[in-house]
C-alpha cells in the first residue's frame, strides 16, 4: 500500500509535467502561426484564408507550410521583395481585389518553382518589373488592372510560360503610342514597344549631339570674330606707332644728359 502510494506520488507529477510539455509542443505553434484575421484549415495541406480581413499589408507571420493562401478583398498596396520567401510549399496565391500598384523584380522570390496559380486581377497594377514573372511556372491572372502597355510589360509577358492566356486579358489603360485607344487589348498592339523606346532614346541622343555641335560651332564663330577684332585693334596700334617712334630717341638723350 505504502509502496503504491510512493509510486503514485512520484509518477503523477512526472506524468503531468510530461503532458503539459507535450501540450505546449503541440498547441502553441498552431495557435501562434495562424495570422490575425485569417483562418487556417488543414486539409490537403494548410489552407490560409485571409479574405475580407481589411489587411493593408501581407501578414508577416504566415505559416511556413501554407499551400493555399487567400488574401483577396483586402487593401494590400505593395508586395515587398521576398514577401512569400519562407512559404516553401505555396501552390496557390490569391491577391485579387486589392490595391497592388506594381510587381517588383523579387516580389515572388522563393515561390517561383512551387507556385501554380497566381491571381493578381482586380488591382491597381499599371506596371511590373520586366523580370517580375521571369522564373514563374504559375498560371497568372493579371486582368482588370489599369495597365500601362510599355516595353517592360511586353518583356514581362514574353518570358512568362503562360503568357498568352495572361496577356489576353490585359487591356491597355495607357501606352507610349500616340494613336493608342484606351481599353485596347495588349495583344492587339503589334508594335514592338521596346524598339519604340530604343528609337526614342536614339532620337534624344541625336538632338543632344546636335545641341553640342551647335554650341561648338557658335563658340568657334565667336572666337574667330573676337580674334578679328583683336587683330584689327592690333593693326591700328601698329599703324599709330610710327608717329610716336621719333619721341623715343629724345627720351634717351634726356637720360644720357642726366647721366
Ligand atoms: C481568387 O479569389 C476570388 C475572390 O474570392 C475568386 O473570384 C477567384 O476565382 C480566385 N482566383 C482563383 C485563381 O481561384
Amino acid at each position: 500500500m505504502s509502496l503504491l502510494d510512493l509510486w503514485l506520488s512520484r509518477s503523477v507529477p512526472t506524468c503531468l509535467l510530461l503532458q503539459s510539455l507535450l501540450l505546449i509542443g503541440f498547441c502553441f505553434p498552431s495557435a501562434d502561426t495562424c495570422p490575425k484575421g485569417c483562418a487556417c484549415v488543414r486539409g490537403d495541406g494548410l489552407n490560409v484564408t485571409c479574405s475580407h480581413a481589411q489587411l493593408r499589408a501581407i501578414p508577416g507571420d504566415l505559416p511556413p507550410d501554407t499551400v493555399l493562401l487567400r488574401l483577396d478583398h483586402n487593401q494590400i498596396s505593395a508586395i515587398p521583395p521576398g514577401a512569400f520567401r519562407g512559404l516553401v510549399r505555396l501552390r496557390e496565391l490569391n491577391l485579387s481585389h486589392n490595391a497592388v500598384e506594381t510587381v517588383g523584380e523579387s516580389a515572388l522570390r522563393g515561390v517561383e518553382s512551387t507556385l501554380r496559380t497566381l491571381d493578381l486581377s482586380h488591382n491597381r497594377i499599371s506596371s511590373v518589373h520586366r523580370d517580375a514573372f521571369a522564373r514563374l511556372k504559375a498560371r497568372v491572372h493579371i486582368g482588370d488592372n489599369p495597365w500601362h502597355c510599355d516595353c517592360a510589360l511586353q518583356q514581362a509577358l514574353r518570358v512568362m510560360a503562360y503568357n498568352h492566356e495572361a496577356a489576353g486579358r490585359v487591356l491597355c489603360h495607357s501606352s507610349p503610342l500616340r494613336d493608342h485607344q484606351e481599353g485596347r487589348p495588349f495583344l492587339a498592339m503589334d508594335a514592338d514597344l521596346c524598339n519604340l523606346a530604343k528609337r526614342t532614346t536614339d532620337y534624344a541622343m541625336l538632338v543632344t549631339m546636335f545641341g553640342w555641335f551647335a554650341m561648338v560651332i557658335s563658340y568657334v564663330v565667336y572666337y574667330v570674330r573676337q580674334n578679328q577684332e583683336d587683330a584689327r585693334r592690333h593693326l591700328e596700334y601698329l599703324k599709330s606707332l610710327p608717329s610716336k617712334a621719333p619721341a623715343k630717341p629724345d627720351e634717351a638723350d634726356d637720360i644720357s644728359t642726366v647721366v
